[in-house]
């Protein structure tokens, strides 16, 4: 990396090398200043915890009103999605995800979900070598959510790539992005065949969302949208915990004995999974106004600002011996789930998937080991694995 002025880098934070593993180009960017121009993608970027939050927590200043999108296909495209409007539209939005997503909302979910897991992880275990992203980490996701929509059995596997493709496409413009956005577009054309063939399950989110659009209260393209939405969001965060979590405990067993030894410990160890491994990278917001950020830098008004939860999350500044793993730290101010009018609105839900999973290992599993090299899914926005093999005893 050559640094051209103190509060300035030509990293390319969208490289594969730095996909592979940002952590040493986080650090560096900490370290220069509270706010860092890159020149490559003509961005800004935030890095540090307290900045990251703050901006997080003013969306007056830090709007996601003109996309969270680092290219104008991408944010025109998906203009009236949830995640790039402000209030008050987003928050009259947002009500049909937390309604559905509340805590109550899930309780009858929530037996099942741990059901699912323990014959899932049974299965494994009489297996014993496995691979933890395509037979572990997608299951609970892609059957909890496809059953929560109401989606019928065919065609559930053919959605994850697709959903993939999203975050990829919401990416700077460059051969990546481009490459994810045909999968977008089938992603989009096979939600609106759903909705046409009007084969959603009532009662699910999904026949809410045809309901809602058979009222006048939204159009066609707002259901699919919503579906979208829905779909995208809860598929690769949650598979990327669950991978994520098991790469940790097989490179620090001394960790899972611990876990082993109070299962108490889960919630805690899963805050640490995401704060360490933060499945959603980066996301943007463009200023609406001037933003002193101290010690002289100041980012201009309209300017795009790219913010790190996965940086922030392992600032120096916030969590002592921040790159350590450490299942008792219990960081429940993280910011992986984000933080503000755009926190994580399925995190309830994403907890009682991670949560049985780690239940219904811990009660099965001695050890956790690789038996060959983990394969990265480099993606822009995402960080996880494609394979990732394991044996448990
Ligand atoms: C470990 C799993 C997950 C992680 C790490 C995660 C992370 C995030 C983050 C960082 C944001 C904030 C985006 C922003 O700041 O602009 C977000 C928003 C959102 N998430 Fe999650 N998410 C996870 C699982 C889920 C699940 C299971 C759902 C269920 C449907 C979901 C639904 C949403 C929705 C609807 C939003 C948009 C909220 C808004 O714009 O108001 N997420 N998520």
């Amino acid at each position: 990396m050559t640094i051209a002025t103190p509060l300035s880098s030509d990293v390319d934070l969208f490289s594969d090398e730095t996909l592979a593993d940002p952590y040493p180009q986080y650090k560096a960017l900490r370290d220069l200043g509270p706010a860092v121009h890159l020149s490559r993608h003509g961005l800004w970027f935030i890095s540090r915890y307290d900045q990251v939050r703050s901006a997080l927590g003013d969306w007056e200043t830090f709007s996601s009103g003109q996309g969270i999108g680092l290219n104008p296909g991408f944010n025109e495209a998906w203009a009236s999605a949830l995640i790039n409007m402000d209030p008050p539209a987003q928050t009259e939005q947002r009500k049909l995800f937390t309604d559905r997503l509340s805590p109550r909302a899930l309780r009858p979910v929530a037996e099942s979900i741990d059901q699912r897991a323990e014959e899932l992880v049974d299965d494994l275990v009489a297996r014993r070598t496995f691979d933890a992203v395509t037979d572990l980490a997608q299951d609970l996701p892609v059957h909890v959510i496809m059953d929560l929509i109401g989606w019928p059995q065919e065609g559930r596997d053919q959605l994850l790539d697709m959903a993939a493709g999203w975050f990829d496409s919401s990416g700077p413009v460059c051969p990546r992005t481009a490459a994810a956005v045909p999968k977008v577009e089938a992603l989009m054309g096979f939600l609106a065949e759903v909705v046409t063939k009007e084969n959603l399950v009532p009662g699910g989110f999904g026949w809410t969302m045809i309901e809602a659009h058979k009222a006048g209260r939204i159009p066609v393209e707002g259901a699919i949208g919503l579906l979208a939405g829905y779909v995208v969001a809860a598929f690769d965060t949650t598979i990327s915990a669950i991978s994520s979590g098991m790469w940790l405990f097989a490179r620090h067993p001394e960790q899972w004995d611990l876990l082993r030894a109070d299962p108490s410990l889960v919630p805690s160890a899963f805050n640490e999974i995401v704060r360490v491994e933060s499945p959603i990278q980066v996301f943007s917001r463009v200023t609406t106004r001037d933003v002193d950020l101290g010690e002289g830098v100041v980012i201009p008004s309209g300017a795009r600002v790219l913010h790190s939860y996965g940086a922030a999350n392992r600032d120096e500044r916030h969590f002592p011996d921040p790159d350590r793993f450490d299942v008792t730290r219990n960081p429940v101010d993280h910011l992986a789930f984000g933080y503000g009018n755009h926190g994580c609105a399925g995190q309830g839900l994403a907890r009682l998937e991670v949560h049985a999973v780690l239940k219904a290992l811990t009660a099965r599993v001695q050890r956790i080991e690789l038996t060959g090299e983990p394969v990265r899914a480099l993606n822009n926005i995402t960080r996880g694995f494609r394979t990732l093999p394991v044996r448990v005893s």
